[in-house]
């Protein structure tokens, strides 16, 4: 796998919006599948002043989110289609028909997560995840489990994650505890994945990760099976990986 160490978190952000850009650029009717939370933040920051800029286009891309909590709403501002909009669709030239968020809206489990795969699939699959990694080692919102979940699914979010939430919302009560997301098949079926993580309280998740046993108690472990993973990371995030050389052997 490839690994980009940046010293800061604007390094960092720069540096994962180039390997986004290049890939607009190589296929410019791509699907990218996108994060929210604050470790993307920057690099959509990034994009929005290279496409102010003149320099890349999004009128042809697509893009399907890895996750959304249930029962919001898109006008909701803690929803995860409502930080899309913000940091990043309205104030570049995506078509919003073709951007897909899972529709927290939905109750219906299996009708919500069956449109997501399905919408997926039709668009032919995702050529770049965009992935942030939790503190507990979630990706997307798939959480320490004692087994994988395949597709998009509803998830019960763990204590630590509603904790580490929580700074979004008014207080910690209010913070969804249910989410979907897309599984970890969906994830790994992507052609390439990027993934960016900044900041001290990511070291274990990224070592773990990386230069653990492959478990679903650390979900981001599987990343270790893919055959194109790009990982982005500042100084802090990578503090606990003994040599970052020891990548090349992922
Ligand atoms: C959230 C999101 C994940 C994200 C993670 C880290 O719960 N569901 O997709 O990667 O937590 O968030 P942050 O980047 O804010 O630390």
């Amino acid at each position: 796998m490839r690994v980009y160490a940046e010293k800061t978190y604007d390094d960092m952000s720069k540096r994962a919006a180039s390997v986004i850009a290049a890939q607009v650029v190589n296929k410019p009717d791509c699907v990218l599948g996108l994060a929210t939370g604050s470790s993307p933040v920057g690099t959509y920051k990034k994009l929005v002043e290279w496409y102010n800029a003149g320099d890349i286009d999004f009128s042809q891309v697509k893009s399907v989110n890895l996750d959304e909590y249930v029962g919001l709403d898109g006008s909701n501002d803690q929803s995860y289609r409502y930080f899309m909009d913000t940091n990043f669709f309205n104030h570049v030239n995506i078509d919003k028909n073709n951007t897909y968020v899972p529709q927290g809206t939905e109750l219906d489990e299996a009708k919500a997560c069956g449109n997501h795969e399905a919408i997926i699939k039709k668009l032919g699959g995702v050529d770049l995840q965009l992935l942030g990694i939790g503190r507990n080692g979630h990706i997307g919102f798939n959480e320490p489990d004692d087994h994988f979940t395949k597709d998009t699914h509803r998830v019960d979010l763990t204590p630590s994650t509603i904790e580490a939430n929580a700074r979004f919302f008014a207080n910690e009560d209010e913070v969804p505890k249910q989410a979907y997301s897309m599984g970890i098949r969906t994830i790994l079926s992507a052609k390439k994945i990027l993934i960016v993580a900044s900041g001290e309280d990511k070291a274990e998740a990224i070592a773990k990760s990386f230069f653990g046993p492959i478990t679903p108690e650390v979900p981001g472990s599987v990343l270790q099976l893919h055959p194109d993973v790009t990982l982005v990371a500042d100084a802090a995030a990578l503090s606990k990986v003994k040599d970052i050389a020891d990548f090349k052997n992922v």
